[in-house]
């Protein structure tokens, strides 16, 4: 019988990726910029746009977020103690695909960013900040997921939030 509706996943060991990134892009989340003050030889603090974020504790509260390990960036968040996680706003696409460029994750903008009180970048025009310490990371396939402390945060609930989807954002502009 024909039937156009998602079907259910199978236990089958052979996986397409790019199906399945696919079928993972229906999940429409924000998009992040994770920041971290300089960590080893580098002279600036430097950020990557995820989407991976997501709240796991209230109390204590506690987020995460999941780091690809063929990342330029990848060795740094395993030395990084603490990051500033920034949900972007709307209008703040260009933020999304500036920190998304491979190799290119240096803050180079002061104007950009704050220090929160902890020291670490939180992203000037966010719609919600959270000042993080690394609380312990965790293997996970191709990835590392990256569990975090909340030490303060800070929201602005009159400005939309920009969205990703299938593959694309959706912002204001
Ligand atoms: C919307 C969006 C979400 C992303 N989410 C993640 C993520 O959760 N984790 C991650 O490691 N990379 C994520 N990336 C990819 C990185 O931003 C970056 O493009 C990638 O790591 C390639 O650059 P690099 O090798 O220099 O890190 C995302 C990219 C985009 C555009």
């Amino acid at each position: 019988m024909p039937d156009s509706s998602a079907q259910p996943a199978t236990d089958a060991p052979a996986v397409d990726p790019l199906a399945l990134r696919k079928a993972l892009g229906q999940f429409a989340t924000g998009v992040c910029i994770v920041a971290s003050p300089p960590v080893a030889d580098e002279a600036q603090p430097f950020a990557i746009t995820v989407n991976s974020f997501a709240s796991v504790s209230l109390d204590p509260p506690m987020v995460l977020w999941s780091v690809q390990k063929d990342s330029t960036t990848y060795a740094l968040w395993l030395e990084t103690r603490q990051f500033g996680i920034s949900v972007l706003a709307a209008d703040q696409a260009a933020l999304c695909d500036q920190f998304a460029v491979r190799g290119n994750h240096a803050m180079t903008d002061p104007d950009a960013y704050v220090l929160s009180g902890n020291g670490s970048p939180l992203v000037r025009g966010a719609v919600a900040t959270f000042d993080c310490r690394v609380n312990a990371i965790h293997d996970a396939g191709d990835h590392k997921l990256i569990l975090a402390d909340v030490l303060a945060f800070a929201s602005d609930a009159s400005r939309e939030p920009l969205i990703y989807v299938r593959g694309g954002v959706h912002g204001s502009s």
